[in-house]
């Protein structure tokens, strides 16, 4: 554990060697579907790891598994993480409350006083630039700017690892891409763990300081790439070159494992 682990969010600082999650020869079944086979995988703190794979090979399992919400069947799970994030498709924010008061929920949930909560509440939204819609209701939001509330309520605990499970497969595409964006200049800032599950190749390598492949039956990380760009990344690194090489391996790669 570092040091400083005791420390509120900003004062905290987090060092890039230190594991967050590490699976050892994890194997899960369900009943008779062998679901994953012996997956090795560790993110480190600053570490933004991307899983592609085809539909049913796992990915969803690997992620429960990170969070503790389901158990190995074989294998072991070190957790060094004191606060998770855990994002999916959909938002699920609480209609009746505001975007300000969806944001603070995990915060009353912790015992956290109003003025704290409040305050920290005012802070992530403003790192996904939702300042101006606190006093919103969810209704009055774009699928975008939902996804972003609901990011920021992850945020609000200042998660050591972030979970995300395909989490804009249902925006439109200038959203999404603009979503990248934004999730890169947050993890320039934050420097959390990450894993992020995706369809597509294009975001995970994109967003990601190294990327692993799945196949399936039984689920089993098949190929590992490391994506060499800075963060935050440049929109137009898209575009270049290098780039496509790096995406049209990773697609050759999963072509394999599906
Ligand atoms: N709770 C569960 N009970 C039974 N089978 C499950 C359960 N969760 C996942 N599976 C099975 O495990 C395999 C992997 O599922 P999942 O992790 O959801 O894959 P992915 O997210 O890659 O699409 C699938 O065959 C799925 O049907
Ligand atoms: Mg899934």
């Amino acid at each position: 554990m570092s040091e400083n682990a005791g420390l509120s969010g900003q004062e905290r600082t987090r060092s890039t060697l230190d594991p967050v999650i590490s699976l050892t020869d994890v194997s899960k079944s369900f009943g008779s579907t062998h679901a994953l086979d012996r997956v090795q995988l560790t993110v480190q703190q600053g570490e933004f790891v991307s899983l592609v794979g085809p539909s049913g090979c796992g990915k969803s399992t690997v992620l429960q598994l990170c969070s503790g919400l389901i158990r190995p069947s074989s294998g072991a799970i070190e957790r060094s993480y004191e606060n998770i994030g855990y994002i999916f498709q959909e938002p699920t924010l609480m209609p009746w409350r505001t975007v300000e008061q969806n944001v603070r929920f995990l915060g009353e949930l912790e015992g956290m006083s109003r003025r704290e909560s409040r305050r920290r509440a005012a802070e992530v939204l403003a790192l996904v630039r939702l300042e101006e819609f606190d006093n919103h209701y969810p209704m009055a939001l774009s699928g975008g700017m939902k996804m972003r509330t609901s990011i920021a309520r992850s945020l609000l605990l200042d998660p050591d690892l972030f979970l995300f499970d395909e989490p804009f497969g249902a925006l439109d595409q200038i959203s999404r891409t603009r979503l990248n964006e934004e999730l890169t200049s947050l993890f320039a800032d934050r420097r959390f763990g990450a894993l992020f599950v995706t369809h597509s190749v294009d975001e995970a390598v994109y967003l990601s300081s190294r990327l692993l492949v799945m196949c399936k039956r039984p689920g089993r990380i098949a190929a590992e790439f490391e994506i060499p760009y800075e963060f935050p990344r440049i929109p137009s690194i898209r575009y270049e070159p290098e780039f496509a090489l790096l995406a049209g391996k990773v697609a050759a790669a999963l072509a394999e494992s599906s």
